[in-house]
């Protein structure tokens, strides 16, 4: 049998340092490196199966046909493979996420990251992880980060070839935690992929990269030390700057609710009682409380007793995306 079926499991994974702007948006090269740790309980699991018999690409996300902007970035991320392996035949392709999509979780990260694996393995390619990497990050920005497993960083390099992440630590480094609060589950207005076209429309991009690396030096020694303090200071500071940068883009995109400044500003009361938890944000409208594995009860259980918090999803660091024998079809 010329190809096979191939299933495979990626974490989504939560930015200390963001991924804002592109300085080419096809191949989405980034403008800044970025760091992040893999989430082992925000999972996207996707089979795909190559098959002559097929005359279209056939992609299902959850238990829906895949809406035509969905099908469109997975057909064209078909398409990377379909080129890498020299072949044409179609896919029929299942995903499945263990988090709601389109809240803010990242599910762009986790679904690229799982289709790159799945599908060049269904093709009969054997990529390492640095080649999956840079595959999954023209997919997604994020994805690229979601190969590699626990905490990682995305290398913005000078070309396609370079630009790829590297793991900084194994998820059994530090025992830290991402409490989701999740404050909102409905689709969020404006996609990344339109929140990193607009950056450069904002006066401060170019404030904002002057002083990334500094930061970023600070949240690499922050992992390597365990060291919560520095990398809580760091990461709150990159969460608000992200936003600012958005909400001074023009147009300007507000991805702030009030139920979320409602959690930031209890983030700071907790803290001020001499809790450990720190606060970073993404593209929409959740809050990621970053603490100690220790920590994380009393953080989930204050946080749910926020009227503006419907759930908490409580993780660990993720593994590396990997392949399953459990198909979805
Ligand atoms: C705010 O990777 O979702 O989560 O490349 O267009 O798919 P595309 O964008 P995406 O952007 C992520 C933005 C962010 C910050 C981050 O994860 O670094």
């Amino acid at each position: 049998m010329p190809f096979g079926k191939a299933t495979s499991i990626a974490c989504s994974n939560i930015a200390f340092i963001k991924y804002w702007g592109n300085r080419d948006a096809t191949l989405r090269l980034p403008l800044n490196n970025s760091i992040s740790m893999n989430l082992d309980h925000a999972t996207t699991i996707t089979t795909v199966a190559f098959d002559a018999a097929l005359n279209d690409d056939e992609i299902v996300i959850g238990d829906q046909k895949a809406n035509a902007a969905q099908r469109a970035r997975v057909v064209a991320h078909l398409d990377r493979v379909r080129a890498l392996a020299q072949i044409e035949t179609r896919a029929r392709v299942h995903s499945r996420n263990t988090f709601p999509m389109g809240v803010g979780i990242a599910s762009s990260a986790s679904a690229f990251a799982a289709l790159s694996l799945a599908a060049t393995r269904a093709a009969g390619l054997d990529l390492s992880e640095r080649e999956l990497s840079i595959l999954a990050r023209q997919g997604s920005g994020s994805a690229c980060r979601s190969i590699p497993a626990g905490f990682v960083e995305w290398q913005a390099g000078t070309s396609s070839a370079d630009s790829y992440a590297v793991q900084l630590a194994p998820p059994s480094f530090w025992d830290l935690r991402d409490v989701i609060a999740v404050v909102s589950t409905t689709e969020k207005h404006v996609g990344s992929t339109e929140g990193h076209a607009a950056a450069t429309s904002s006066p401060f991009l170019a404030e904002r990269l002057k002083g990334l690396p500094a930061r970023l030096a600070r949240v690499r020694h922050a992992i390597a030390a365990r060291d919560l303090a520095t990398l809580g200071s760091a990461i709150e500071e990159d969460a608000i700057e992200l936003h600012m940068i958005a909400m001074t883009s023009r147009p300007p995109i507000f991805y702030w609710s009030p139920g979320m400044v409602r959690v930031i500003q209890a983030v700071h009361h907790w803290r001020a009682e001499g809790l450990g938890v720190y606060f970073t944000l993404d593209a929409g409208p959740n809050v990621h409380l970053i603490c100690e594995a220790r920590d994380a009860n009393a953080v989930a259980a204050r946080a749910c007793e926020i009227p503006d918090v419907l759930q908490v999803i409580v993780n660990a660091p993720g593994d590396a995306a990997r392949l399953t024998e459990e198909h979805l079809f």
